[in-house]
């Protein structure tokens, strides 16, 4: 959506599920119920989550699909107080930056529920550093079957099998392709990690704003260089309910047969 403005946020008119409607958490909640639940939650619990469960996410993150099953992905997990303390200080950084961008280059976060969220914002920055975990999801980049893509002109036999048009429409297509393909990559898995966060009764955020300050994350979280950081993920019990969230009506997003 865009306005002379620039990009705009839309209307989010629907309400996933009756205000007073049951909220299952746990193991067995049925699926569809859980995922019309799941907002982002940032107000966390400080208590302790045992490794075996933070185990437990990663294992489900790495159900997820991934392209051409490269698997290519390496999970962080943090809990070390000293390492949380270090990341806390580059998170309140982060933080501020979008807050300062919130109302102008960032779009539509003037009214009352962004507010709200703006104040879970504050709240879990000041809090940071008790997050009593932080998973940063990772993938290699430029997988071998990527660059693969990417250098085929190099590739005289591949080049020759594929023939002038097929190789045109391929390059043209992988030079899109590069980052797409290796965050389309991680974040099935970073949303399975959520899936499961919650099953265990925990509350988690998808995070991406560690790419204000990329460099210092990678230094800290040890990253190697091959390797982009494509979510941070908070995790911990949570403060507040999980509750319904408010999307765009189904009717205005879909598009049957051509857009
Ligand atoms: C790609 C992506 C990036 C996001 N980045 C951030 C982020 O950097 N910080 C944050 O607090 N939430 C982040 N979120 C969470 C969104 O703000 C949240 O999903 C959205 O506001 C809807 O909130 P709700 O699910 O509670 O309704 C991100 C979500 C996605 C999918």
């Amino acid at each position: 959506m865009a306005n002379d403005r620039g990009p705009t946020r839309a209307d989010a008119t629907e309400l996933s599920q009756a205000p007073d409607a049951p909220i299952p958490v746990g193991a067995d909640a049925p699926l569809l119920q859980v995922m019309a639940t799941m907002r982002a939650m940032r107000r966390l619990k400080p208590d302790p989550v045992p490794r075996e469960v933070l185990l437990e996410l990663v294992r489900a993150a790495t159900w997820a699909p991934s392209g051409s099953d490269a698997q290519h992905y390496g999970f962080v997990v943090v809990t070390d107080r000293a390492q949380m303390a270090e990341l806390a200080e580059l998170w309140r950084d982060v933080v501020d930056t979008y807050t300062k961008l919130m109302g102008t280059v960032v779009p539509g976060t003037d009214d009352e529920r962004h507010a709200r969220m703006a104040d879970a914002l504050r709240y879990q920055a000041e809090h940071f550093h008790e997050t009593p975990a932080l998973i940063a999801a990772c993938y290699q980049r430029s997988s071998p079957g990527l660059s693969t893509l990417l250098d085929v002109r190099g590739n005289v036999a591949l080049a020759r099998s594929l023939g002038p048009t097929k190789l045109r429409h391929l390059a043209a297509g992988a030079r899109a392709a590069g980052g797409l393909g290796e965050a389309s990559s991680i974040y099935p898995a970073v949303q399975n990690l959520l899936l499961a966060a919650r099953a265990h009764g925990l509350g988690a955020t998808l995070t991406i704003w560690h790419l204000f300050r990329e460099a210092d994350f990678r230094r800290v979280l040890g990253v190697p260089k091959d390797h982009g950081i494509y979510a941070l993920v908070p995790v911990g019990y949570p403060v507040g309910r999980f509750g319904p969230v408010r999307r765009r009506a189904v009717e205005d997003v879909v598009h049957w047969e051509r857009w």
